[in-house]
């Protein structure tokens, strides 16, 4: 069987994990797909740049687009984040022409999933985005496979792992909220603009993706009440620990009578409960359905464990696995009524 050739947008944090991981698990890549996996053009800001890496055989593009919509490529890959363009051009053009996308980009799936979707419908081509939501667990699929039997009433938990970080630290070791954020940035955690992370946007991009897929509604971020932790302070995480809590930035999605409640903000959480002691850079997803209730807890952002979840979306577009849009195969998509209104909490 053929190559698969990947066209990698983004060298930096992930995307330099992912061309690390692929060089590393080719061998077991090939014997599972038949394919050999190899990046075979690359895009970045600076070229000059030393990140590690082997690139002397590989295309070297100074346009994302243009490696999207002219390089001899099987899959695009989409590392650079932003939810403007040049990501959304790229991803655009790459499925235009009927490329498949892979991308951990929420920020641009929760702004323009629904145009994306659209467009990969319209060319069959696949849009693969388990890196998206909580690194390196498997919520995606969990949601979109697995769990296709269960009618869904909630999904919640800790999506973002820079402010789980700094959540831990600053109670565990009485560290000051910035400190803690310098540090979640120097591990490669925190998003270019951290304010995504600590406002709560980031957690708020994840939760409309997780509500999409598991509610079948249209992805839709603004319709989320969005708290973040910026405002807490050592006094309040004190606080909370002499009443027996600990505070917790979750993310909730739940069916209601009048539609699906979709809110973002701190949480005081029982010392006791599970969800608790998840701790660091950890993330966490509830998922409670009608047949199935369960909790998926892993790294949730970091080079390696955002790697895992873009090589194993790729695997899947190795081994020829039908394209998804969001909720639904993308040649169903446009057949698909928004299943629910989606509300502010008490809005
Ligand atoms: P980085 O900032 O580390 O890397 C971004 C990369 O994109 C860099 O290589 C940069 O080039 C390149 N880039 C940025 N803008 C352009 C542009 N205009 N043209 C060409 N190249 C460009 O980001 P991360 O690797 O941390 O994140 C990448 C994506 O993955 C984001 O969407 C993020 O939200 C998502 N993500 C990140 C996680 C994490 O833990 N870091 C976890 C899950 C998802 P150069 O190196 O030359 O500057
Ligand atoms: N900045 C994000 C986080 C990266 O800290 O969770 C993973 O999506």
């Amino acid at each position: 069987m053929s190559d698969l050739k990947v066209g990698l947008a983004g060298l930096g944090t992930v995307g330099a994990a992912v061309f690390r991981m692929l060089e590393r698990r080719a061998g077991e890549l090939e014997a599972r797909t038949g394919r050999t996996v190899k990046v075979t053009a690359v895009a970045a800001r600076d070229r000059s740049r030393d990140r590690g890496l082997d690139l002397s055989s590989v295309a070297w593009f100074e346009d994302p687009v243009a490696l999207a919509r002219d390089g001899d490529i099987d899959v695009f890959v989409e590392l650079m984040g932003g939810d403007g363009d040049p990501a959304k051009a790229a991803v655009a053009a790459a499925l235009d022409r009927g490329i498949p996308v892979v991308t951990a980009n929420k920020a641009l799936l929760a702004k323009c999933g629904v145009e994306l979707a659209r467009r990969a419908e319209a060319s069959g081509a696949g849009l693969h985005f388990e890196a998206a939501v909580a690194g390196g667990i498997p919520i995606v699929k969990t949601l979109r496979e697995a769990l296709a039997g269960n009618a869904i009433e909630r999904v919640s938990g800790i999506l973002n792992g820079t402010c789980n970080y700094i959540l831990t630290r600053m109670a565990d070791e009485k560290l000051s909220f910035h400190v803690c954020l310098t540090e979640a940035q120097r591990l490669g955690y925190a998003e270019a603009d951290p304010t995504f992370d600590i406002d709560g946007f980031d957690t708020a991009h994840k939760l409309a993706i997780l509500t999409s897929l598991a509610f079948g509604t249209q992805v839709d971020a603004d319709a989320i009440y969005v708290e973040g932790i910026r405002q807490l302070t050592l006094a309040d995480l004190e606080a909370a620990d002499d009443l027996g809590y600990r505070v917790k930035l979750l993310g909730v999605a739940v069916k209601t009578d009048t539609g699906i409640e979709q809110r973002v903000h701190p949480t005081m959480v029982p010392k006791h409960w599970p969800i608790a002691q998840v701790s660091g850079v950890t993330n966490a997803v509830a998922v409670d359905g009608d047949a199935v209730t369960l909790t998926l807890v892993g790294p949730g952002a970091g080079g390696d464990a955002t790697a895992s979840a873009v090589v194993g979306d790729l695997f899947d577009v190795a081994r020829g696995a039908r394209g998804y849009a969001f909720g639904l195969p993308v040649d169903r998509l446009a057949k698909a009524e928004r299943a629910a209104m989606q509300r502010h909490e008490g809005g």
